[in-house]
């Protein structure tokens, strides 16, 4: 026979960052709301942020310190309550905690996925679960499961409404912030892994809640293998014109044979999520056309590196020599510009996404100039100077494929200007991990790292001491030999801990890419930039962040 549950403990002490009474909840609750509508920041924030929300607000009603950050928590909450109401029942999680239960009587097992709970109706936990799946919702007692996270990447889960301990809640943040995945936290009123509780109301409010607008929340999986299709040897057939010459089938094959379509799929979610009416018939030729100046871009890259492997296999101009390599990618160029002006789009758009290549291309050419005169006389190059090659050098492309995809959804100024901050500091990440990856990628060719400017010389000769500079000067110089160079190279960065400083700039350039995201108001472009910072550098391995002790 079911029991009563029980919804409050009150022989347990309160958590003392929580507001002891209800109405006390309330109004923090209701101050949040108001504090959301006035403002209007565009979720998702930054935990730091939130944070500077919660303690403007906080100052506002003169909440008490130590309860700010269950303000941010609420205006997290406040932030996403229409996205998760928009939100189709069937594509949302409800996560409860196992310490909901009743700890001496819970009958339940637990096993990898969490509490296999068996409905005794002793805690609350019964009453939700039975709710939540009737509604159409997964539910899941556990805590930081990876599953989760797995939920949402696969696009099974739109939004989690979320019932946890404060601590876990916030350690939670950052991975739904980087996921921009749209939820509702609902804090457990005591501490303890045991016997706790909830506001029950408040969850059986956002299980309820619902509009009838639904949220945009793009399958970013879905649409990436929609944009692989057009790279496939069919597709790209019917798309570049059929000609019987070596020059064409080396483009054709160069540009189906590899990479990872970040360019092409970036202008594709941006124009999709901004609710652009460009059919995929013409995306996709706009699509290859990026892809085809980005692939151009490679060829030359290669030659003029004198790089002789790429994906793994011979580069163009090893296997063909540098004319045809060359040719190839000057007809790759040929072919970008004339897909982007023969679009059947209105002359003015043709025309502003012309514009838009050719400043990527002039200023990448000036980026990669830079560093060819470098090559001339080469030397350790101060941080800065190469980040600015950077800047120049990685980041067009990204802004290429933005702006491109922005301009097809005919998107404002504002936005255009916030894509091009934005692809400044994700270029410089970009370029970052790639130089990172010359020294930790096995096998890889490691004469990289002194042939051309690399960020880990830059790094460690700002940290090395004299004789360490010396030394590095002396390997990009050419004063040492190719394997004497390389050996001495390789003790400075390890010596200065270079892999440790490149991965902090690393993350500083993610962060001002966020960053740069805070000037855009639409929010479900903001979200999609946000789950592109993450799904680019792999953000996600783990969510093990409650100590409920196992049974
Ligand atoms: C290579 O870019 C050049 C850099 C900017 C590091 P990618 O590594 O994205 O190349 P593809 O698209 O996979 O070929
Ligand atoms: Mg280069």
């Amino acid at each position: 026979m079911s029991q009563e549950p029980r919804t409050t403990r009150s022989t347990r002490p309160p958590q003392d960052n929580i507001p002891r009474t209800r109405l006390m909840r309330e109004r923090v609750r209701s101050a949040a709301q108001a504090y959301v509508q006035t403002h209007r920041p565009t979720p998702p924030l930054s935990l730091s942020e939130l944070q500077t929300h919660a303690q403007t607000m906080s100052a506002n009603v003169g909440l008490e310190r130590q309860f700010r950050d269950y303000a941010a928590l609420l205006i997290s909450n406040a932030l996403w309550r229409d996205t998760v109401a928009g939100i189709p029942m069937h594509k949302r999680l409800l996560l409860l905690p196992r310490c909901l239960r009743d700890a001496r009587d819970c009958p339940a097992r637990c096993d990898e996925i969490g509490l296999l709970c068996e409905h005794c109706g002793r805690c609350v936990i019964d009453a939700f679960k039975r709710q939540a799946q009737g509604l159409g919702y997964a539910v899941l007692i556990a805590e930081g499961s990876p599953i989760v996270m797995s939920l949402i990447e696969t696009g099974q889960i739109e939004a989690v409404i979320g019932v946890s301990c404060m601590t876990t809640l916030e350690r939670v943040y950052p991975y739904m912030e980087a996921g921009a995945v749209p939820g509702i936290a609902l804090p457990l009123l005591y501490d303890g892994c045991q016997d706790t509780a909830v506001d029950s109301d408040w969850v059986w409010e956002a299980l309820y809640d619902t509009t009838e607008e639904q949220g945009k929340r793009l399958d970013l999986e879905a649409l990436r293998e929609k944009v692989q299709t057009w790279f496939l040897p069919a597709a790209l057939r019917e798309i570049l014109p059929k000609t019987n010459c070596q020059t064409h089938s080396l483009a054709l094959d160069w540009l189906c044979a590899h990479g990872k379509r970040w360019r092409p799929f970036l202008t594709t979610a941006t124009h999709e999520v901004l609710d652009g009416h460009v059919p995929d018939s013409i995306l996709s030729r706009i699509a290859v056309a990026v892809e085809c100046f980005h692939k151009a871009s490679l060829i030359h890259d290669d030659i003029e590196d004198g790089d002789r492997l790429r994906y793994g296999d011979p580069t163009l101009h090893a296997e063909y020599g540098v004319p045809i390599a060359l040719n190839v990618g000057d007809y790759l160029l040929g072919e970008g510009y004339r897909l982007l002006a023969e679009a059947d789009l209105p002359a003015p758009q043709r025309t502003s996404l012309v514009r838009i290549a050719a400043h990527g291309h002039r200023t990448l050419c000036l980026g990669q100039g830079r560093e060819l005169t470098w090559s001339r006389r080469p030397c350790v190059l101060p941080v800065n100077d190469l980040l600015a090659i950077f800047r120049d050098k990685t980041a067009p492309a990204f802004d290429v494929a933005l702006s491109i995809g922005a301009t097809l959804a005919e998107a404002d100024e504002t936005t255009l200007t916030a894509l091009q901050s934005f692809s400044a500091a994700l270029g410089i990440a970009y370029q970052i991990r790639d130089d990172l990856d010359d020294l930790l990628t096995p096998d890889g060719d490691r004469q990289t790292i002194i042939r051309r400017p690399s960020i880990l010389m830059s790094l460690a000769y700002a940290a090395a001491g004299p004789a360490g500079q010396t030394r590095l000067s002396a390997a990009v110089n050419g004063s040492l030999t190719g394997t004497e160079a390389l050996g001495a190279t390789l003790e400075c960065l390890s010596a200065c801990g270079v892999e440790r400083r490149a991965a902090d700039l690393l993350e500083s350039y993610k962060s001002e890419a966020i960053a740069a995201l805070s000037a855009l108001h639409h929010a479900a472009l903001k979200g999609l930039l946000r789950r592109v910072i993450t799904k680019i550098f792999f953000d996600f391995d783990i969510m093990g962040c409650c100590n409920d002790p196992q049974t």
